[in-house]
């Protein structure tokens, strides 16, 4: 009962959302837990010991290659005792499964002691080579598991990274992984944002596992989890299984199409579209008539073509790599320009492309080595969408009224582009209707899951 209570209580935590820019890092307060001093000193100066996580971080030179963080947050962790913490673990994992209506089936359990090792692990920037860097500052839970402010996130010594980083929200069900599907495995997937020289930097997996075992905390919780401790499988599999548990289904749009009153089970796809009996009754639930609206205009168009729908479940997707015209569109904005301008009046004509290596992106064929895959990315599941801003794979389209206005208008343009993407012609009331059925397939627990994220009192959890 008191792990219930505690798991529902509100954190005690100050919030901090933490958005990367331009090399340095930004620190937000969303929320300043009561009675909690919120700090002015902190940035030079005397370190404020007053407040515990948050706001510490003297992050002064933090481009510079000798940078180590004074982040309060990673002096030696107290757990929580533990009888809490399963309490809320427990709970979390009892709440993830709760939400899985309109999902496919989860194939692998969820056992809470691992979600939150993994959990703790996500949250840690100590798996950064300088400790800046946590998995969870580029998925940020209170900004849809993305980053909400950022098109393409910053990551070691302020190195950009080209991509914008997809929601984790129900990353269980997801055959490939990357944008351009270079992965399919959530437990080896980890190894690339570790090492990667733009993201977490480490030198080697053995630098990784070196460090963690040097941190007391992690060691018991390893070996009473695994019989081999801990290892650079294990590894994988304890963030893999935080990543799994971030279930977020039971939309509106599914009570209406897969609930209990919907008929979807028995009649297949169709559910409540072809019955106007359950109208106004429990299956409608929060699911509007607008919405329904844009759900029939969503078919009528073809977006489920690729954003598909199954009989039992749908992730509004196809895993498949499609091009709408957006690598296109990037390129045109960033054409090369003919002549660049060096001083007043002093103009060059560039002999190089100045377009640099980081910024070209060519999807998938950089996976498959095929031509014709060129600008072709994963399709993008649309469940949560309203809370992933922003959208397409290099986060260049800021909210969803502009990309339903990017499909409207016949997508990117590229010669190549797939045929389904053509002008659709649609008024201005059918397009409000289409976001509002986008609108309705975000999940009633995604505050939970960000609370839940930020509850269990471990790692270095902002
Ligand atoms: C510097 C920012 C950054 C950090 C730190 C980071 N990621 Fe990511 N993540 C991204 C970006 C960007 C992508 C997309 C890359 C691509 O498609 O090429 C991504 C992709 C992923 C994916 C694939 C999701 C999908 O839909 O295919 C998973 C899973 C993931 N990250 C988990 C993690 C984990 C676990 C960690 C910590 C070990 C981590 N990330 C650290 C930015 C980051
Ligand atoms: C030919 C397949 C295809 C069709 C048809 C299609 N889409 Fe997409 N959609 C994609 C792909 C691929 C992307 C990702 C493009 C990228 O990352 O550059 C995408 C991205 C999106 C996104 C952004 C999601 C995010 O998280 O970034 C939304 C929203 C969306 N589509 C809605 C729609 C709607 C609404 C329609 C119908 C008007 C539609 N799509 C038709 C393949 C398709």
């Amino acid at each position: 009962m008191l792990a219930l209570l505690l798991a529902k209580s509100t954190p005690t935590v100050s919030r901090v959302f933490c958005a990367l820019g331009f090399g340095l890092l930004v620190l937000v307060v969303s929320e300043v837990a009561a009675g909690q001093t919120a700090s002015s000193g902190g940035i030079g100066g005397e370190r404020d010991t007053r407040h515990r996580v948050g706001l510490g971080d003297n992050r002064e030179n933090y481009e510079s290659a000798s940078f180590v963080t004074h982040s309060e947050a990673i002096v030696p962790l107290v757990l929580p005792n533990t009888e809490s913490e399963d309490g809320v673990n427990q709970v979390a994992v009892f709440e993830a499964l709760e939400y899985r209506l309109g999902l496919p089936a989860l194939t692998d359990d969820l056992r809470p002691e691992e979600v939150s090792l993994g959990r703790a692990l996500f949250f840690d920037r100590r798996l950064s080579a300088n400790a800046t860097l946590s998995c969870g500052m580029c998925h940020i839970p209170e900004q849809g598991f993305t980053q909400n402010e950022l098109a393409t996130p910053v990551g070691h010594e302020g190195r950009s990274v080209r991509r914008n980083a997809p929601s984790l929200y129900n990353v269980a069900f997801r055959e490939n992984l990357f944008l351009d599907g270079r992965e399919s495995s959530l437990e080896d997937q980890v190894w690339s944002p570790l090492l990667a020289i733009n993201e977490m930097a480490n030198g080697s997996r053995a630098e990784v596992i070196a460090r963690i075992r040097a941190m007391p905390e992690y060691g018991r919780r390893f070996t009473s989890l695994y019989e081999e401790g801990l290892t650079e499988r294990t590894l994988g599999l304890a963030l893999a299984s935080y990543q799994r548990s971030l279930i977020a289904g039971k939309s509106s749009f599914d009570l209406w199409f897969f609930g209990p009153a919907s008929g979807s089970g028995t009649t297949g796809l169709g559910g409540n579209r072809h019955s106007s009996e359950h109208e106004g009754g429990l299956a409608r639930a929060d699911f509007s008539l607008e919405a329904e609206k844009g759900f029939a205009i969503f078919l009528q168009v073809g977006c489920a073509a690729c954003h598909t729908l199954e009989s039992h479940s749908a992730m509004f997707t196809d895993g498949k790599f499609h091009n709408t015209g957006v690598g296109f569109r990037r390129v045109l904005k960033n054409q090369q320009p003919r002549r660049v301008q060096l001083a007043p009046g002093v103009y060059v004509e560039p002999s190089v492309l100045l377009e640099t290596e980081v910024l070209s992106d060519q999807g998938r064929s950089e996976v498959t080595g095929d031509e014709s895959d060129r600008w072709r990315y994963r399709t993008p599941t649309l469940r949560n969408v309203s809370a992933t801003a922003p959208y397409m794979h290099d986060g260049s389209i800021p909210t969803l009224e502009a990309v339903i206005a990017f499909y409207n208008q016949g997508g990117g343009g590229d010669p190549e582009q797939d045929a389904r993407i053509r002008p659709l012609g649609l008024t201005a009331g059918e397009q409000a209707s289409l976001i509002a059925f986008l609108e309705s397939l975000r999940a009633p627990n995604i505050d939970f899951l960000a609370q839940q994220a930020r509850d269990g009192g471990i790692g270095d959890n902002h």
